[in-house]
Protein backbone atom coordinates (compact mmCIF):
# COMPACT_ATOMS: atom_id res chain seq x y z
CA UNK A 1 0.00 0.00 0.00
CA UNK A 2 1.27 3.46 -0.96
CA UNK A 3 1.82 5.50 2.07
CA UNK A 4 -0.23 8.58 1.28
CA UNK A 5 1.62 11.89 0.45
CA UNK A 6 0.94 14.10 2.70
CA UNK A 7 0.82 17.82 1.17
CA UNK A 8 4.27 20.14 1.84
CA UNK A 9 3.12 23.36 3.48
CA UNK A 10 5.31 25.94 3.12
CA UNK A 11 5.83 28.93 5.32
CA UNK A 12 5.71 31.98 3.49
CA UNK A 13 6.73 34.90 5.06
CA UNK A 14 3.77 37.52 5.27
CA UNK A 15 4.77 40.11 2.31
CA UNK A 16 2.79 42.70 1.49
CA UNK A 17 1.16 43.86 -1.53
CA UNK A 18 0.17 46.46 -3.55
CA UNK A 19 -3.17 46.82 -4.25
CA UNK A 20 -2.77 48.46 -7.65
CA UNK A 21 -6.14 50.31 -7.47
CA UNK A 22 -5.96 52.87 -10.34
CA UNK A 23 -5.46 56.17 -9.35
CA UNK A 24 -4.90 59.78 -11.22
CA UNK A 25 -1.18 61.49 -9.40
CA UNK A 26 -0.31 65.38 -10.41
CA UNK A 27 2.60 66.28 -9.35
CA UNK A 28 3.21 69.78 -9.49
CA UNK A 29 7.38 70.63 -9.93
CA UNK A 30 8.70 69.27 -13.50
CA UNK A 31 12.33 69.66 -12.05
CA UNK A 32 15.48 67.06 -10.71
CA UNK A 33 13.07 65.48 -8.23
CA UNK A 34 9.47 65.51 -10.02
CA UNK A 35 10.87 63.97 -13.39
CA UNK A 36 12.49 61.40 -12.75
CA UNK A 37 10.68 60.35 -9.27
CA UNK A 38 7.84 60.44 -11.72
CA UNK A 39 9.26 58.86 -14.51
CA UNK A 40 9.94 55.70 -11.62
CA UNK A 41 6.32 55.37 -10.39
CA UNK A 42 4.88 55.22 -13.74
CA UNK A 43 7.12 52.34 -14.68
CA UNK A 44 6.30 50.31 -11.93
CA UNK A 45 3.19 51.17 -11.55
CA UNK A 46 0.94 50.78 -14.63
CA UNK A 47 -2.54 51.01 -13.33
CA UNK A 48 -1.45 54.41 -12.26
CA UNK A 49 -1.93 57.67 -14.49
CA UNK A 50 0.65 60.59 -13.64
CA UNK A 51 0.59 64.31 -14.85
CA UNK A 52 3.67 66.32 -13.85
CA UNK A 53 2.59 69.88 -14.13
CA UNK A 54 5.32 72.99 -14.39
CA UNK A 55 4.98 76.83 -14.66
CA UNK A 56 7.12 76.64 -16.59
CA UNK A 57 6.07 76.14 -19.95
CA UNK A 58 9.85 75.50 -21.44
CA UNK A 59 10.42 72.89 -19.33
CA UNK A 60 7.19 71.33 -20.03
CA UNK A 61 8.22 71.57 -23.80
CA UNK A 62 11.70 70.17 -23.01
CA UNK A 63 10.24 67.08 -21.17
CA UNK A 64 7.78 66.54 -24.58
CA UNK A 65 10.77 66.97 -26.73
CA UNK A 66 10.75 63.85 -29.27
CA UNK A 67 14.72 64.56 -29.20
CA UNK A 68 15.60 62.72 -25.57
CA UNK A 69 19.08 64.50 -25.85
CA UNK A 70 16.96 67.66 -25.11
CA UNK A 71 15.28 66.53 -21.62
CA UNK A 72 15.91 69.74 -18.87
CA UNK A 73 18.15 67.40 -16.73
CA UNK A 74 20.52 64.87 -17.68
CA UNK A 75 20.21 61.86 -15.71
CA UNK A 76 21.90 58.63 -16.70
CA UNK A 77 19.65 55.87 -17.46
CA UNK A 78 16.78 58.09 -17.11
CA UNK A 79 15.63 58.69 -21.05
CA UNK A 80 15.37 54.91 -21.48
CA UNK A 81 12.76 54.22 -18.80
CA UNK A 82 10.86 57.81 -19.71
CA UNK A 83 10.78 57.16 -23.59
CA UNK A 84 8.43 53.59 -22.34
CA UNK A 85 5.69 55.50 -19.96
CA UNK A 86 5.63 59.07 -21.52
CA UNK A 87 2.55 59.84 -23.36
CA UNK A 88 1.38 56.17 -22.14
CA UNK A 89 0.87 56.88 -18.30
CA UNK A 90 3.08 59.53 -17.69
CA UNK A 91 2.01 63.02 -19.09
CA UNK A 92 4.01 66.54 -18.89
CA UNK A 93 1.77 69.52 -19.00
CA UNK A 94 1.13 72.85 -18.22
CA UNK A 95 -2.41 72.57 -17.15
CA UNK A 96 -1.87 72.93 -13.66
CA UNK A 97 -5.51 73.79 -12.94
CA UNK A 98 -6.48 70.51 -14.88
CA UNK A 99 -4.69 67.84 -13.34
CA UNK A 100 -5.02 69.07 -9.85
CA UNK A 101 -8.81 68.92 -10.48
CA UNK A 102 -8.63 65.15 -11.55
CA UNK A 103 -5.83 64.10 -8.74
CA UNK A 104 -6.36 61.66 -5.92
CA UNK A 105 -3.04 62.36 -4.94
CA UNK A 106 -0.61 65.39 -5.39
CA UNK A 107 2.98 65.39 -5.14
CA UNK A 108 4.99 68.50 -4.12
CA UNK A 109 8.21 68.61 -5.73
CA UNK A 110 8.85 72.30 -6.03
CA UNK A 111 11.86 74.27 -5.47
CA UNK A 112 12.26 75.59 -1.54
CA UNK A 113 15.48 77.67 -1.67
CA UNK A 114 16.90 79.93 0.45
CA UNK A 115 15.22 83.07 1.25
CA UNK A 116 17.71 85.58 0.20
CA UNK A 117 15.58 89.04 2.24
CA UNK A 118 13.22 89.70 4.79
CA UNK A 119 13.03 87.65 8.40
CA UNK A 120 15.47 84.55 8.47
CA UNK A 121 17.29 85.59 5.04
CA UNK A 122 19.93 83.65 4.24
CA UNK A 123 19.30 80.70 6.25
CA UNK A 124 15.38 79.85 6.39
CA UNK A 125 13.91 78.33 3.34
CA UNK A 126 11.65 80.45 1.06
CA UNK A 127 8.21 78.35 0.74
CA UNK A 128 6.53 81.11 -1.47
CA UNK A 129 6.32 78.48 -4.25
CA UNK A 130 5.42 75.78 -1.93
CA UNK A 131 2.47 78.05 -0.97
CA UNK A 132 1.35 79.50 -4.03
CA UNK A 133 1.19 75.03 -5.41
CA UNK A 134 -1.28 74.67 -2.02
CA UNK A 135 -3.32 77.55 -2.53
CA UNK A 136 -4.07 76.05 -6.52
CA UNK A 137 -4.70 72.58 -4.47
CA UNK A 138 -7.27 74.28 -2.69
CA UNK A 139 -8.91 76.31 -5.51
CA UNK A 140 -8.65 73.14 -8.13
CA UNK A 141 -8.85 70.23 -6.07
CA UNK A 142 -11.78 67.99 -5.40
CA UNK A 143 -13.58 65.33 -3.00
CA UNK A 144 -10.47 63.71 -0.94
CA UNK A 145 -7.24 64.30 -1.79
CA UNK A 146 -3.23 63.51 -0.45
CA UNK A 147 -0.87 66.20 -0.45
CA UNK A 148 2.72 64.21 -0.62
CA UNK A 149 5.61 66.68 0.20
CA UNK A 150 8.47 65.32 -1.68
CA UNK A 151 10.12 68.94 -2.17
CA UNK A 152 12.33 69.18 0.96
CA UNK A 153 10.66 71.58 3.49
CA UNK A 154 11.30 72.82 6.74
CA UNK A 155 10.09 70.76 10.15
CA UNK A 156 6.24 71.78 10.67
CA UNK A 157 5.93 72.78 6.93
CA UNK A 158 3.24 69.91 6.96
CA UNK A 159 1.11 72.51 10.13
CA UNK A 160 1.19 75.33 7.39
CA UNK A 161 0.08 73.11 4.09
CA UNK A 162 -3.53 71.86 6.47
CA UNK A 163 -3.79 75.37 7.69
CA UNK A 164 -3.84 76.96 4.41
CA UNK A 165 -5.79 74.15 3.04
CA UNK A 166 -8.41 73.72 5.73
CA UNK A 167 -9.41 77.65 5.59
CA UNK A 168 -10.48 77.28 2.01
CA UNK A 169 -12.10 73.78 1.92
CA UNK A 170 -15.10 74.09 0.25
CA UNK A 171 -15.68 72.77 -3.40
CA UNK A 172 -17.34 76.82 -4.88
CA UNK A 173 -18.37 74.52 -8.39
CA UNK A 174 -20.07 71.39 -6.39
CA UNK A 175 -20.77 73.12 -2.84
CA UNK A 176 -19.00 69.90 -1.47
CA UNK A 177 -16.45 69.65 1.44
CA UNK A 178 -13.09 69.12 0.28
CA UNK A 179 -10.95 67.04 2.25
CA UNK A 180 -6.89 66.33 2.58
CA UNK A 181 -4.40 63.99 4.33
CA UNK A 182 -0.78 65.76 4.03
CA UNK A 183 2.40 63.40 4.13
CA UNK A 184 5.69 63.79 4.13
CA UNK A 185 7.73 61.23 1.60
CA UNK A 186 11.20 63.17 1.57
CA UNK A 187 13.14 62.44 -1.22
CA UNK A 188 16.84 60.83 -1.10
CA UNK A 189 17.93 60.20 -4.63
CA UNK A 190 21.02 62.07 -5.13
CA UNK A 191 21.71 63.56 -9.03
CA UNK A 192 23.91 61.13 -11.35
CA UNK A 193 22.73 58.15 -9.74
CA UNK A 194 18.92 58.95 -9.43
CA UNK A 195 17.38 56.28 -11.64
CA UNK A 196 19.18 53.58 -9.57
CA UNK A 197 18.38 55.66 -5.88
CA UNK A 198 14.90 55.22 -6.90
CA UNK A 199 14.53 51.66 -7.95
CA UNK A 200 16.59 50.51 -4.97
CA UNK A 201 16.50 52.82 -2.15
CA UNK A 202 17.96 52.52 0.83
CA UNK A 203 14.79 53.50 2.08
CA UNK A 204 11.51 54.53 1.16
CA UNK A 205 10.26 57.11 4.61
CA UNK A 206 6.47 58.10 4.81
CA UNK A 207 5.20 60.43 7.64
CA UNK A 208 1.84 61.26 8.52
CA UNK A 209 -0.86 61.65 10.97
CA UNK A 210 -3.37 59.89 8.77
CA UNK A 211 -2.83 56.31 8.47
CA UNK A 212 -5.67 55.45 5.47
CA UNK A 213 -3.15 58.25 3.39
CA UNK A 214 -0.06 56.52 4.70
CA UNK A 215 -0.87 53.11 3.46
CA UNK A 216 -1.75 54.29 0.35
CA UNK A 217 1.67 56.35 -0.07
CA UNK A 218 3.56 52.75 1.24
CA UNK A 219 1.27 50.54 -1.25
CA UNK A 220 2.55 53.03 -4.72
CA UNK A 221 5.58 51.85 -3.25
CA UNK A 222 5.43 47.98 -2.49
CA UNK A 223 4.84 47.79 -6.61
CA UNK A 224 8.49 47.44 -6.42
CA UNK A 225 10.52 47.89 -3.43
CA UNK A 226 10.24 45.40 -0.28
CA UNK A 227 8.54 46.94 2.56
CA UNK A 228 10.53 46.18 5.48
CA UNK A 229 12.31 49.21 3.24
CA UNK A 230 9.16 51.45 3.49
CA UNK A 231 9.74 52.98 7.05
CA UNK A 232 6.84 55.16 8.44
CA UNK A 233 7.32 57.81 11.10
CA UNK A 234 5.05 60.61 12.50
CA UNK A 235 4.89 63.87 10.32
CA UNK A 236 8.15 65.52 11.98
CA UNK A 237 10.36 63.17 12.78
CA UNK A 238 9.67 62.44 8.47
CA UNK A 239 10.46 66.24 7.61
CA UNK A 240 13.63 66.10 10.24
CA UNK A 241 15.00 62.99 8.54
CA UNK A 242 15.60 64.29 5.50
CA UNK A 243 17.16 67.60 6.90
CA UNK A 244 19.29 65.80 8.84
CA UNK A 245 20.53 62.80 6.52
CA UNK A 246 21.65 65.66 4.56
CA UNK A 247 23.25 67.37 7.51
CA UNK A 248 24.86 64.17 8.21
CA UNK A 249 26.14 63.34 4.28
CA UNK A 250 27.60 67.13 3.89
CA UNK A 251 29.64 66.86 7.18
CA UNK A 252 31.04 63.83 6.22
CA UNK A 253 32.13 65.84 3.42
CA UNK A 254 33.62 68.61 5.27
CA UNK A 255 35.23 66.18 7.77
CA UNK A 256 37.17 64.52 4.96
CA UNK A 257 38.41 67.79 3.44
CA UNK A 258 39.81 69.45 6.75
CA UNK A 259 41.77 65.83 7.20
CA UNK A 260 42.92 66.64 3.39
CA UNK A 261 44.20 69.68 4.44
CA UNK A 262 46.14 68.06 7.14
CA UNK A 263 47.39 65.21 4.78
CA UNK A 264 49.23 67.69 2.48
CA UNK A 265 50.79 69.51 5.42
CA UNK A 266 52.04 66.08 6.80
CA UNK A 267 52.49 63.69 3.87
CA UNK A 268 50.02 61.49 4.96
CA UNK A 269 47.83 60.76 1.69
CA UNK A 270 44.04 61.54 1.67
CA UNK A 271 43.09 58.19 -0.21
CA UNK A 272 45.13 56.30 2.03
CA UNK A 273 43.38 57.98 5.09
CA UNK A 274 39.90 57.58 3.35
CA UNK A 275 40.06 53.85 2.65
CA UNK A 276 42.07 53.28 5.96
CA UNK A 277 39.21 54.90 8.11
CA UNK A 278 36.44 53.69 6.11
CA UNK A 279 36.88 49.77 6.60
CA UNK A 280 35.71 50.86 9.83
CA UNK A 281 32.33 49.20 9.70
CA UNK A 282 31.14 52.29 12.24
CA UNK A 283 32.44 54.39 10.03
CA UNK A 284 31.71 53.08 6.51
CA UNK A 285 33.66 54.15 3.34
CA UNK A 286 31.25 55.69 1.12
CA UNK A 287 31.08 59.91 1.10
CA UNK A 288 34.96 59.64 1.76
CA UNK A 289 36.35 61.41 -1.11
CA UNK A 290 38.45 64.43 -1.00
CA UNK A 291 36.78 67.24 -3.13
CA UNK A 292 36.63 71.18 -3.92
CA UNK A 293 33.28 71.01 -1.32
CA UNK A 294 30.00 69.59 -1.73
CA UNK A 295 27.30 71.46 -3.98
CA UNK A 296 24.14 70.75 -5.11
CA UNK A 297 20.80 72.38 -4.05
CA UNK A 298 20.20 70.60 -1.33
CA UNK A 299 23.48 70.45 1.27
CA UNK A 300 24.18 73.96 1.87
CA UNK A 301 20.02 74.83 1.95
CA UNK A 302 19.49 71.95 3.79
CA UNK A 303 22.07 72.57 6.70
CA UNK A 304 20.83 76.50 6.89
CA UNK A 305 17.46 75.52 7.29
CA UNK A 306 18.48 73.25 10.06
CA UNK A 307 20.14 76.03 11.56
CA UNK A 308 17.48 78.34 11.40
CA UNK A 309 15.39 76.04 13.17
CA UNK A 310 17.71 75.71 15.56
CA UNK A 311 18.11 79.61 16.35
CA UNK A 312 14.05 79.37 16.49
CA UNK A 313 14.41 77.00 19.27
CA UNK A 314 17.44 78.77 20.77
CA UNK A 315 19.55 76.09 20.43
CA UNK A 316 22.59 78.52 19.66
CA UNK A 317 25.23 75.72 20.33
CA UNK A 318 23.49 73.30 17.75
CA UNK A 319 23.36 75.81 14.98
CA UNK A 320 27.23 76.70 15.30
CA UNK A 321 27.83 73.66 14.98
CA UNK A 322 25.90 73.10 11.68
CA UNK A 323 26.88 76.35 10.88
CA UNK A 324 30.59 75.75 10.89
CA UNK A 325 30.16 72.74 7.82
CA UNK A 326 29.27 75.09 5.67
CA UNK A 327 31.97 77.36 6.75
CA UNK A 328 34.53 74.66 5.91
CA UNK A 329 32.94 74.24 2.78
CA UNK A 330 33.60 77.86 1.93
CA UNK A 331 37.20 77.97 3.31
CA UNK A 332 37.96 74.57 0.94
CA UNK A 333 36.59 76.51 -2.12
CA UNK A 334 38.86 79.23 -1.49
CA UNK A 335 41.88 77.73 -0.05
CA UNK A 336 41.99 75.62 -3.29
CA UNK A 337 41.70 79.12 -5.11
CA UNK A 338 44.63 80.58 -2.92
CA UNK A 339 47.02 77.90 -3.74
CA UNK A 340 46.18 77.95 -7.52
CA UNK A 341 47.21 81.79 -7.70
CA UNK A 342 49.94 80.95 -5.14
CA UNK A 343 51.47 78.60 -7.59
CA UNK A 344 50.92 80.30 -10.41
CA UNK A 345 53.52 83.07 -8.68
CA UNK A 346 50.83 84.75 -6.88
CA UNK A 347 49.80 86.74 -10.21
CA UNK A 348 47.04 85.42 -12.43
CA UNK A 349 46.14 88.65 -14.17
CA UNK A 350 45.54 87.88 -17.62
CA UNK A 351 46.91 84.81 -17.40
CA UNK A 352 44.37 81.88 -19.00
CA UNK A 353 43.20 78.66 -16.76
CA UNK A 354 40.89 76.10 -17.73
CA UNK A 355 38.31 75.02 -15.90
CA UNK A 356 37.41 71.13 -16.45
CA UNK A 357 34.03 70.64 -14.69
CA UNK A 358 31.22 73.15 -13.98
CA UNK A 359 28.68 70.89 -12.38
CA UNK A 360 28.28 69.88 -9.03
CA UNK A 361 29.14 66.64 -9.39
CA UNK A 362 29.77 63.89 -12.37
CA UNK A 363 26.93 62.57 -14.28
CA UNK A 364 24.57 65.78 -14.14
CA UNK A 365 23.99 68.94 -15.89
CA UNK A 366 23.30 70.87 -12.51
CA UNK A 367 25.65 73.49 -11.65
CA UNK A 368 23.62 74.69 -8.08
CA UNK A 369 26.28 75.57 -5.44
CA UNK A 370 28.75 73.83 -7.59
CA UNK A 371 32.03 74.56 -6.23
CA UNK A 372 33.12 75.47 -9.71
CA UNK A 373 30.84 78.69 -9.30
CA UNK A 374 33.17 80.00 -6.52
CA UNK A 375 36.44 79.02 -7.47
CA UNK A 376 36.04 79.97 -11.14
CA UNK A 377 35.07 84.19 -9.49
CA UNK A 378 37.80 83.89 -7.20
CA UNK A 379 39.81 83.47 -10.00
CA UNK A 380 38.45 85.77 -12.52
CA UNK A 381 38.54 88.47 -9.32
CA UNK A 382 41.87 88.49 -9.54
CA UNK A 383 42.36 89.28 -13.20
CA UNK A 384 42.61 85.37 -14.90
CA UNK A 385 40.73 84.88 -17.99
CA UNK A 386 38.78 81.61 -17.77
CA UNK A 387 38.17 78.68 -20.36
CA UNK A 388 35.79 76.13 -19.56
CA UNK A 389 34.62 72.73 -20.70
CA UNK A 390 31.99 71.02 -19.35
CA UNK A 391 30.38 67.82 -20.91
CA UNK A 392 26.72 68.24 -20.21
CA UNK A 393 26.20 72.05 -18.49
CA UNK A 394 25.48 74.55 -21.13
CA UNK A 395 26.69 78.19 -21.76
CA UNK A 396 24.06 79.70 -20.29
CA UNK A 397 23.95 78.08 -17.45
CA UNK A 398 27.30 79.11 -16.95
CA UNK A 399 27.03 82.54 -17.51
CA UNK A 400 23.87 82.43 -14.99
CA UNK A 401 25.64 81.28 -12.24
CA UNK A 402 29.05 83.32 -12.96
CA UNK A 403 26.29 86.51 -12.72
CA UNK A 404 24.88 85.33 -9.84
CA UNK A 405 25.39 87.12 -6.62
CA UNK A 406 26.98 85.68 -3.07
CA UNK A 407 29.85 86.24 -0.28
CA UNK A 408 31.89 89.01 -1.11
CA UNK A 409 32.82 87.37 -4.76
CA UNK A 410 31.87 89.97 -7.97
CA UNK A 411 28.03 89.79 -9.05
CA UNK A 412 28.58 90.33 -12.61
CA UNK A 413 31.49 88.98 -14.61
CA UNK A 414 32.57 90.45 -18.10
CA UNK A 415 31.60 88.00 -20.51
CA UNK A 416 34.95 88.72 -22.69
CA UNK A 417 37.08 86.89 -19.25
CA UNK A 418 35.72 83.51 -20.00
CA UNK A 419 34.67 81.64 -22.56
CA UNK A 420 33.25 77.92 -23.01
CA UNK A 421 34.53 75.56 -25.17
CA UNK A 422 33.31 72.19 -26.66
CA UNK A 423 36.55 70.22 -26.95
CA UNK A 424 39.25 69.76 -24.17
CA UNK A 425 42.27 70.19 -26.86
CA UNK A 426 40.81 73.89 -27.08
CA UNK A 427 39.89 74.44 -23.60
CA UNK A 428 43.81 73.91 -23.07
CA UNK A 429 45.18 75.35 -25.79
CA UNK A 430 47.65 78.10 -24.11
CA UNK A 431 46.82 77.55 -20.68
CA UNK A 432 49.19 78.13 -17.88
CA UNK A 433 46.92 75.62 -15.53
CA UNK A 434 44.24 73.50 -15.55
CA UNK A 435 41.96 73.15 -12.71
CA UNK A 436 40.08 69.81 -12.97
CA UNK A 437 37.04 70.12 -10.77
CA UNK A 438 34.28 67.85 -11.39
CA UNK A 439 35.05 64.13 -11.47
CA UNK A 440 33.43 63.39 -14.63
CA UNK A 441 34.55 59.69 -16.17
CA UNK A 442 36.20 61.05 -19.24
CA UNK A 443 38.42 63.26 -17.06
CA UNK A 444 40.28 60.38 -15.66
CA UNK A 445 41.65 58.59 -18.73
CA UNK A 446 43.54 61.91 -21.06
CA UNK A 447 45.98 61.84 -23.22
CA UNK A 448 48.06 64.05 -21.05
CA UNK A 449 51.40 63.29 -22.99
CA UNK A 450 49.47 65.26 -26.03
CA UNK A 451 47.84 67.89 -24.19
CA UNK A 452 50.34 68.81 -22.51
CA UNK A 453 51.71 70.63 -25.50
CA UNK A 454 49.42 72.47 -25.42
CA UNK A 455 50.30 74.63 -22.22
CA UNK A 456 52.37 77.33 -21.39
CA UNK A 457 55.22 75.95 -19.16
CA UNK A 458 55.46 76.10 -16.73
CA UNK A 459 52.22 74.81 -16.36
CA UNK A 460 50.04 73.33 -13.89
CA UNK A 461 47.36 70.85 -13.23
CA UNK A 462 45.22 71.22 -10.11
CA UNK A 463 43.07 67.73 -9.42
CA UNK A 464 40.87 68.96 -7.01
CA UNK A 465 38.95 65.41 -7.21
CA UNK A 466 41.98 63.23 -6.90
CA UNK A 467 41.42 61.13 -9.66
CA UNK A 468 44.18 61.69 -12.08
CA UNK A 469 46.83 58.91 -12.46
CA UNK A 470 50.40 60.62 -11.02
CA UNK A 471 52.34 58.44 -13.51
CA UNK A 472 51.06 60.21 -16.62
CA UNK A 473 52.46 63.77 -15.32
CA UNK A 474 56.57 63.44 -15.46
CA UNK A 475 56.84 65.63 -18.14
CA UNK A 476 59.37 69.00 -18.32
CA UNK A 477 57.65 71.97 -17.27
CA UNK A 478 54.61 70.47 -15.88
CA UNK A 479 53.43 70.29 -12.37
CA UNK A 480 51.05 68.44 -10.50
CA UNK A 481 48.68 69.06 -7.37
CA UNK A 482 46.56 66.53 -6.21
CA UNK A 483 43.83 67.62 -3.44
CA UNK A 484 44.79 65.77 0.24
CA UNK A 485 48.47 65.19 -1.26
CA UNK A 486 49.93 68.40 -2.22
CA UNK A 487 52.63 68.80 -4.79
CA UNK A 488 53.44 65.50 -6.42
CA UNK A 489 56.76 64.57 -7.22
CA UNK A 490 57.91 61.14 -8.56
C1 LIG B 1 13.83 69.64 -5.43
C2 LIG B 1 13.03 69.88 -4.17
O1 LIG B 1 11.77 70.19 -4.49
C3 LIG B 1 13.76 70.77 -3.25
O2 LIG B 1 13.06 71.04 -2.12
C4 LIG B 1 14.97 70.03 -2.93
O3 LIG B 1 15.66 70.59 -1.89
C5 LIG B 1 15.81 69.94 -4.15
O4 LIG B 1 15.12 69.23 -5.07
P1 LIG B 1 14.39 70.30 -7.76
O5 LIG B 1 13.48 69.33 -8.40
O6 LIG B 1 15.84 69.99 -7.75
O7 LIG B 1 13.88 70.60 -6.29
O8 LIG B 1 14.16 71.77 -8.24
P2 LIG B 1 13.97 72.30 -9.68
O9 LIG B 1 14.74 71.49 -10.65
O10 LIG B 1 14.21 73.76 -9.59
O11 LIG B 1 12.42 72.02 -9.98
C6 LIG B 1 11.35 72.66 -9.39
C7 LIG B 1 10.31 72.96 -10.45
O12 LIG B 1 9.14 73.48 -9.83
C8 LIG B 1 10.74 73.98 -11.50
O13 LIG B 1 10.68 73.43 -12.78
C9 LIG B 1 9.75 75.13 -11.32
O14 LIG B 1 9.40 75.78 -12.53
C10 LIG B 1 8.56 74.42 -10.71
N1 LIG B 1 7.64 75.30 -10.00
C11 LIG B 1 8.11 76.20 -9.10
C12 LIG B 1 6.27 75.21 -10.27
O15 LIG B 1 5.85 74.43 -11.10
N2 LIG B 1 5.41 76.01 -9.56
C13 LIG B 1 5.86 76.94 -8.67
O16 LIG B 1 5.05 77.66 -8.08
C14 LIG B 1 7.23 77.03 -8.43
C1 LIG C 1 22.12 64.82 -1.95
C2 LIG C 1 21.80 63.56 -1.12
O1 LIG C 1 22.85 62.60 -1.29
C3 LIG C 1 20.46 62.99 -1.53
O2 LIG C 1 20.13 61.88 -0.70
C4 LIG C 1 19.41 64.08 -1.38
O3 LIG C 1 18.15 63.61 -1.78
C5 LIG C 1 19.79 65.30 -2.20
O4 LIG C 1 21.07 65.75 -1.81
P1 LIG C 1 23.04 65.29 -4.37
O5 LIG C 1 23.27 66.67 -3.85
O6 LIG C 1 22.30 65.12 -5.64
O7 LIG C 1 22.27 64.41 -3.29
O8 LIG C 1 24.47 64.56 -4.56
P2 LIG C 1 25.52 63.90 -3.55
O9 LIG C 1 26.01 62.68 -4.18
O10 LIG C 1 25.00 63.80 -2.19
O11 LIG C 1 26.73 64.96 -3.58
C6 LIG C 1 26.64 66.23 -2.98
C7 LIG C 1 27.97 66.95 -3.08
O12 LIG C 1 28.95 66.34 -2.24
C8 LIG C 1 28.58 66.94 -4.48
O13 LIG C 1 29.12 68.20 -4.77
C9 LIG C 1 29.65 65.90 -4.41
O14 LIG C 1 30.70 66.09 -5.34
C10 LIG C 1 30.14 66.07 -2.98
N1 LIG C 1 30.80 64.87 -2.44
C11 LIG C 1 30.08 63.73 -2.24
C12 LIG C 1 32.16 64.91 -2.13
O15 LIG C 1 32.82 65.94 -2.31
N2 LIG C 1 32.73 63.78 -1.62
C13 LIG C 1 32.05 62.62 -1.42
O16 LIG C 1 32.66 61.64 -0.95
C14 LIG C 1 30.68 62.61 -1.75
Amino acid sequence: MLASIKPLIILEPYMEKPTKKKRNICCIGAGYVGGPTMTMIASKCSEIKITVVDINKNRIDSWNSADLTKLPIYEPGLAEILSKVRNKNLFFSNDVKGAISKADIIFLSVNTPTKIKGIGKGKASNLEYLENSVREIAKYSKGHTIIVEKSTVPVKTAETIELLLNSSCLDNVNNEKKTYSVISNPEFLAEGSAIKDLEKPDRVLIGGKDQNAVKEIKELYLSWVSSEKILTTNLWSSELSKLTANAFLAQRVSSINTISAICEKTGANIAEVSRAIGTDQRIGKNFLNAGPGFGGSCFKKDILSLVYLCIYYRLDEVAKYWENVIAINNWQQDRISRLIIGNLFGTIENKKIAILGFAFKADTNDTRESPAIKISKNLLQEGAKLSIYDPKVEEEKINFELNSCFDDVACSIDKSKWKKFDSIEDTLKGADAVVLLTEWEEFKYLPWSNLFKLLRKPAWIFDTRNILDPNDFCSEGINLWINGIGEYSN
